[in-house]
């Protein structure tokens, strides 16, 4: 890396340190007295060092006897100057960690608070891996240079103050003191600097592992299914090697430069004895002058390091840095409106898409995107039922997320009872339209958490009557624990289908005035599906149905519906009953047929399950 980026690097780090001083200047306050507090003891220890050899040991020996008041005195000065080092180091120490762990804290919440703000578009770009790692480490190391800094600060206090003090004694002893110190503070510097790229690729290294990590358990089913497990640990493995030699150069460097930064102060010292004995015999200073002096430079070689502590941290928390602030300034934001709709009336709503386009945006910025709504227009009136049928990749899920604003059109618009989805409040948005997606989310919590979500107005009552529309009641009913039951980390107790059906009851505790759902009841057997949508088109309660928007395959659910609207490539091909797609329409009833064709395969025993093993004696393998 070039110099000129290294600098780059100590320019930056010092601007992310500044941020954190001013987010919380009083805890850095008092940190940094503690700090200072030490250093001007350890200048102090070291005065009193020099005048007990002086005053007390060289009499003592020259005399023969020790002067008890002044070793006494002496004693009371060296116990109060430790006393007073142990409250700046407590006062440093807990200072620094209150605002490392504080910093820490509080830039986790504003990138998690953050991703549920950026919009999907976002999230389709960004690895839920490098996502875990921007909210974990890269916050994390960011704030590492926060622990040593407060010592750093007090510590440059000290060595300026160490210098004053060297000039008050003896400009010779001065003159070794601005040599040495200087020399380490540089030492420090290019240490540093020669860190900085080793620190950056371990930090990128550490987000690529735990990204890699994150994706094998996430696809464990594949992987183990299709028998990847070798794959899947030698690409670990890969990374994993490549971060283990970034971290051991790092540890190489760290060989080369602490011995040099251990031993400078060292022949400081040295220097100053050779010094101090020559101006000692001149007459420029007495014995506890020299002694002190000497002293000095041994008790600060430690606290110098700190300063290189920073340092060396530095290029690694402007990695960190950046990789949180690309999250925290990220754009793309959906901004909400400030219109409402009354949800106070029970009414259904009236969605309306007008001419919409949609593209996704594309991987790289380079590219175009590809458009896959175009033109796409049709209402679900107020109280009735639309279904959307096509095949895979015609853009039925798109419209899903157009329909509840997870996405905006490119071009067009998306109203609801004639209000554009843009200029709702979110709050207003989530009152009265709801989703239930393709693959179900299920919380590691309880059944009645999973479904109430802390909603007001979601009682147990309300979490019931959601559970008999979603026909889950009689499950749920069965579980051990009934509503208290706790279902695993994304539903594994439960089975797809019941999966299904609890997050249709939460869609429904909700009571919205628009439910789309989106191939949400896939998993459900046929006629427990069926019975659920004529359950919603006519509610048991004697109260309104919603306006339901289905993206469904099924021939008896297809059938309830008010309308079909048939979408290939992301337009809408025709529209109307199912019956009057069926005998127009050539590509809807082809689909509708091989669909159900395919699920009585599925479901249908094959011919060889009956055959006994007795009766064949090949056929000892059956594979349901
Ligand atoms: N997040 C995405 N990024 C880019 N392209 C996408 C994304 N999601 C879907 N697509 C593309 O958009 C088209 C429509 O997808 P989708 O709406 O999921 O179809 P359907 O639900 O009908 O199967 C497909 O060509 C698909 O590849
Ligand atoms: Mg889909």
């Amino acid at each position: 890396m070039a110099s000129g980026t290294s600098r780059d690097v100590l320019g930056r780090g010092l601007r992310v340190l500044g941020r954190a001083i001013r987010e919380q200047p009083r805890i850095f306050a008092v940190a940094v007295a503690g700090s200072v507090l030490f250093g001007l003891m350890v200048i102090a220890s070291a005065y009193v060092v020099g005048g007990v050899v002086g005053k007390v040991v060289v009499p003592a020996i020259a005399r023969g006897s020790v002067a008890g008041g002044v070793l006494a005195l002496a004693a009371a000065a060296l116990f109060g100057i430790s006393v007073l080092r142990v409250v700046g180091i407590f006062g440093r120490r807990l200072g620094a960690g209150y605002m490392q762990y504080r910093l820490q804290a509080a830039y986790r919440r504003r990138v998690t608070r953050r991703y549920l703000d950026l919009p999907l578009a976002w999230h389709h770009r960004n690895a839920t891996g490098t996502l875990l790692s921007n909210a974990n480490s890269d916050v994390e190391a960011a704030w590492y240079p926060i622990a040593p800094l407060p010592f750093a600060v007090g510590t440059l206090v000290m060595l300026v103050g160490a210098v004053v003090s060297l000039f008050l004694t003896d400009w010779a002893l001065a003159l070794v003191g601005l040599a040495v110190f200087p020399a380490l503070f540089a030492l420090n510097v290019v240490y540093s600097r020669r860190m900085a790229p080793r620190q950056a690729r371990a930090q990128r290294l550490r987000a690529e592992v735990s990204g890699i990590a994150h994706e094998s358990f996430d696809g464990a089913l594949v992987v183990k299914t299709m028998g990847r497990e070798a794959q899947e640990t030698a690409r670990f493995a890969a990374r994993a090697g490549e971060l283990r030699d970034a971290l051991i150069s790092v540890g190489k460097l760290r060989g080369v430069f602490d011995p040099m930064l251990e031993t400078l102060p060292s022949l400081g010292t040295l220097a100053v004895l050779v010094v101090g004995a020559v101006r000692l015999r001149q007459g420029a200073i007495d014995v506890t002058e020299l002694v002190s002096v000497a002293f000095l430079f041994t008790v600060l070689a430690f606290p110098v390091r700190a300063i290189g502590w920073v340092l060396a941290e530095l290029p690694r928390s402007v990695a960190g840095w950046d990789r949180v602030r690309r999250v925290l300034n990220a754009t793309g934001e959906m901004p909400y409106g400030e219109a409402t709709l009354d949800p106070a009336t029970p009414t259904p709503a009236t969605l309306a898409f007008r001419d919409v386009h949609f593209g996704y945006e594309p991987a790289e910025a380079h590219l175009p995107g590809a458009e896959v709504l175009g033109a796409v227009s049709f209402t679900v009136p107020a109280g009735k039922t639309v279904a959307l049928v096509g095949p895979t990749g015609a853009g039925k899920s798109t419209i899903a997320s157009l329909a509840v604003r997870l996405v905006d059109p490119g071009t067009g618009t998306v109203t609801l009872d004639g209000v554009d989805v843009r200029d709702l409040t979110a709050a207003s948005l989530a009152a009265n339209v709801a989703l239930v997606a393709q693959v179900p989310f299920v919380f590691d919590d309880t059944v009645r958490a999973n479904i109430a979500l802390d909603r007001p107005g979601v009682g147990d009552e309300e979490v019931w009557a959601a559970l008999r529309l979603a026909e889950a009641d009689g499950f749920v009913a069965a579980l051990p624990d009934g509503l208290d039951t706790m279902v695993g980390e994304r539903g594994t107790s439960l089975s797809g289908g019941q999966r299904q059906r609890l997050t249709l009851a939460r869609a429904l505790a909700g009571r919205p005035r628009l439910l789309v759902l989106d191939d949400a009841t896939s998993a459900v057997d046929p006629r427990v599906e069926a019975a659920i949508l004529a359950g919603l088109r006519t509610p048991a309660d004697g109260g309104a149905p919603a306006s339901i928007l289905v993206v469904a395959y099924r021939r008896a659910t297809i059938a309830l519906a008010d309308e079909v609207i048939y979408v290939e490539h992301g337009r809408v091909l025709a529209r109307g009953t199912h019956a009057e797609l069926l005998a127009t329409v050539p590509g809807y009833a082809d689909l509708v047929t091989a669909y159900e064709q395919a699920e009585q395969e599925r479901e249908q025993p094959r011919p060889y399950d009956e055959v006994t093993p007795l009766t064949s004696g090949l056929e000892i393998e059956v594979d349901r």
